[in-house]
């Protein structure tokens, strides 16, 4: 026999079972985001190198060590994209819709970073982005905010998950902020380890995400990003919070909450949960009012968050809050034995899908005896079996058998049969 190929490691494929879990979470933030009235965008997955390196900046993780990068055909260097943000405004700059203009949107689909695979952390994994451009107030930060807690409300999550806030400040008072931070470092550089001393050189404000107990130890004593913030930043962050406090949403400001891409000032934060293991943070994002002039557009305000979607359905598994209806995707199985049963069977769904549309119905094919065809309806998860010898094709009827207990096996007409789903099913 052939050797068998596998699959890429870090790459995985989402099998039939787990497909209910992943529409029943797509499908409720969907319906949140229209609720909201944001727009979906679809971007390809494959850019320019330089948009990501110009945008989540070449001192960073992403950049240095995580990106899928290639030459093509032509000996252009490619880059399977690692976030969604950087193409969402190349998108959006390219198809016109920055110029005089707001916009609330959202996409969805995989993403790729070459990290070490761990439970929660893969090397393809699926965002869902929804960014906003062209709004500066910090009431759209707060709407994005309100809108994520009102989806772990409805997921019932809400209990699993907490809200970390921090504001970066302007360019300006994070470079000073910087240059204090670097100075008291420096002098304490015997103490620091390896991958902390090559931050101080190149991304100094990411020692602050360091998870050496001896560095932060340190950082105790280390200057506070929040004495550097400019007045407005200090405005904005301040209306957030109020506005936060009156829908009732709870927060924890971190400081040290910077983030791993270079592009956010002002408001950032992150949806984090302690019952994932390590990686914990299910939700996270924040302001990038200088993006989309670095990209080469006119300075344009916005602010935009991604959830991890395998992470968001590892939290729903592990507090066993999918509604059971979620996992049930069949309504009724037809089974047939005997002359003409194949047809009949078939006839039959047919009609009852032109009449009922919202019935999932599933047709046996392939023939076998009743039993074994018994034994896949009840597999299927339908609730009931529709069961077609030659004496109901005959007669017109058809036996109605409930796989999950309940009602008593009968035979009816099949012109009654509509009425009789329609009284026991809805
Ligand atoms: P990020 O923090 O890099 O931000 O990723 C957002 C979320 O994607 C994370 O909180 C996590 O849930 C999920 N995630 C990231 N890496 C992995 C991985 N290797 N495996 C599984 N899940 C992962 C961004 O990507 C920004 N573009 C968010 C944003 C949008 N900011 C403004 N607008």
């Amino acid at each position: 026999m052939a050797k068998k190929i596998q699959a890429i490691r870090g790459m995985n494929d989402l099998l039939p079972a787990q497909s209910p879990v992943w529409q029943y979470l797509e499908g409720s933030v969907k319906e949140m985001l229209a609720g909201y009235g944001y727009d979906e965008i679809r971007m390809p997955i494959l850019e320019q190198t330089a948009l990501f390196k110009r945008s989540i900046g070449e001192v960073t993780d992403i950049v240095e060590k995580e990106m899928y990068t290639f030459e093509d055909r032509n000996g252009d260097s490619l880059t399977l994209r690692p976030e969604g943000t950087a193409s969402c405004v190349r998108a959006c700059e390219e198809g016109g819709l920055l110029y005089n203009q707001t916009q609330r949107l959202w996409y969805t689909g995989p993403m790729f970073r070459h990290e070490r695979p761990q439970k929660g952390r893969y090397r393809q994994f699926y965002q869902v982005g929804v960014e906003t451009f062209g709004i500066a107030t910090p009431d759209i930060d707060a709407e994005l905010i309100l809108m994520t807690a009102r989806l772990w409300q409805q997921l019932g999550l809400s209990d699993a998950v907490t809200l970390q806030l921090n504001t970066l400040g302007s360019n300006q008072a994070r470079a000073d902020y910087r240059d204090a931070l670097v100075a008291y470092l420096k002098e304490r550089e015997d103490k620091l380890d390896d991958d902390s001393l090559r931050r101080l050189e190149t991304n100094p404000l990411r020692v602050l995400d360091s998870k050496n107990p001896e560095t932060q130890a340190l950082l105790q004593d280390a200057p506070e990003l929040h004495d550097y913030l400019d007045a407005e930043s200090r405005e904005e962050f301040d209306t957030l919070r109020k506005i936060l406090d009156a829908a009732g949403v709870k927060y924890e400001i971190n400081q040290r909450l910077v983030r791993g891409l270079d592009y956010y000032c002002k408001t950032v934060f992150e949806w984090v949960t302690d019952k994932l293991g390590a990686q914990g943070t299910v939700c996270a994002g924040g302001r990038y009012d200088g993006l989309v002039e670095q990209l080469g557009g006119k300075p344009t305000p916005a602010v935009g968050f991604a959830m991890g979607v395998e992470r968001l359905i590892l939290l729903l598994e592990t507090l066993e809050v999918i509604p059971p209806e979620v996992m049930q995707t069949i309504d009724l199985y037809v089974c047939g034995v005997g002359a003409g049963a194949d047809l009949a069977g078939l006839l039959l769904s047919d009609r009852l899908r032109s009449e009922q549309p919202w019935l999932r119905i599933q047709t046996h094919c392939g023939g076998g005896s009743f039993k074994s065809q018994m034994k896949k309806a009840d597999k299927s998860g339908a609730v009931y079996a529709l069961l077609l010898g030659e004496s109901e094709i005959e007669a017109g009827q058809v036996t109605v058998k409930d796989l999950r207990g309940g009602t008593e096996q009968q035979t009816i007409s099949q012109d009654e049969l509509l009425g009789w789903l329609t009284d026991n099913m809805s």
